[in-house]
């Protein structure tokens, strides 16, 4: 597929398979432009998610953590006030869906920080033949179902109409909705995780909500920048948190406001931000339907969400 221009839209009804996951036109062929051109550096850090997990906060939270050497001192300047998340940290396939062009990755910065819904195994070698760091952040399937389901019809509200439930229900449950099997999705990074621990980090949200302090020094630790003393006394974690906090991004103009580039709006991204909400959705057949696949799909994997 040829790059697609913007205007046939983010909002579509139809989804492709692509090498046992699905797409929407416009993504599959970002996704094949991420196979054939990104070429990860050894100081890269790619941030994954499959949709509606809490990449934006990630996004924020990571951010921070990387740059908060230039940024100490210099709070209220601080590039999250004015910006969005998803200006600061890229998606791969955004980056290379929007431009008509095949933007020149290699001038970004270094380290380089991206996040991307790609599966694994879709990854251009350089990736798995480089020393980039990959995080992982998932999501319990039914949060992040009910999440995607007010995230799709925001989406829809532009154009096609509400999506049912129902159907949305069963094209998760199926596999078949926009970068699923979300079980596979899941199951590719951690087998990564566990095979090489140095390289992907596994994270979920919830465990992220529970004790966030725990997981900043940890992702300090895991991409090579650990906190130092002074930084463990100085309230360095509780700012970092406090400014990615899901209140005070809400709250800022630009998310309140923005649109992304994509035109995506930048308050579709804050919803509740809450973990268990899937039960003032959705019935409690339903959530054992999701339950069910789940089992059956992660069987053996070692995994449960
Ligand atoms: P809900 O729809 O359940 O509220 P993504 O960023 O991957 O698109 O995921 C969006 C989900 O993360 C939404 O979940 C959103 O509210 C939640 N979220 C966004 N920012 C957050 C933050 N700072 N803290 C916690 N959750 C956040």
């Amino acid at each position: 597929l040829p790059l697609l221009p913007r205007e046939k839209g983010w909002i579509t009804t139809s989804i492709y398979q692509y090498q046992g996951f699905w797409y929407s036109p416009q993504i599959l062929s970002s996704v094949l432009a991420c196979q054939d051109h990104f070429q990860a550096q050894d100081t890269d850090v790619l941030l994954i998610t499959a949709p509606k997990s809490g990449t934006t906060w990630l996004k924020a939270i990571l951010f921070c953590i990387l740059n908060r050497a230039e940024l100490s001192g210099s709070m209220q300047h601080h590039p999250l006030l004015t910006q969005s998340p998803h200006n600061l940290v890229p998606f791969l396939e955004s980056q290379l869906y929007l431009e008509q062009e095949i933007p020149n990755l290699a001038s970004f910065a270094s380290p380089r920080l991206f996040a991307t819904h790609l599966p694994y195994h879709l990854f251009p070698t350089s990736v798995k033949d480089s020393g980039c760091k990959l995080v992982y952040l998932c999501r319990n399937p039914k949060d992040t179902f009910v999440s995607f389901w007010h995230f799709a019809n925001k989406m829809r509200s532009k154009g096609t109409g509400e999506m049912p439930l129902e159907e949305c229900l069963d094209a998760f449950c199926r596999g078949t909705s926009p970068f699923g099997p979300y079980w596979d999705h899941v199951q590719g990074y951690y087998k990564a995780s566990s095979e090489m621990p140095e390289r992907v980090l596994f994270l979920r949200y919830e465990d992220l909500k529970e004790d966030p302090h725990v997981h900043v020094k940890r992702l300090a630790d895991f991409l090579g920048c650990p906190l130092g003393k002074q930084e463990l006394m100085d309230g360095t974690v509780d700012g970092i948190l406090r400014m990615c906090s899901f209140d005070s991004l809400k709250a800022l103009e630009v998310n309140k406001s923005g649109e992304l580039s994509t035109g995506i709006e930048t308050n579709w991204f804050f919803r509740k931000g809450e973990v268990g909400d899937w039960l003032n959705y959705i019935s409690v057949e339903m959530g054992e339907r999701i339950d069910r696949v789940m089992q059956e799909k992660m069987h053996g994997s070692g995994l449960k969400l």
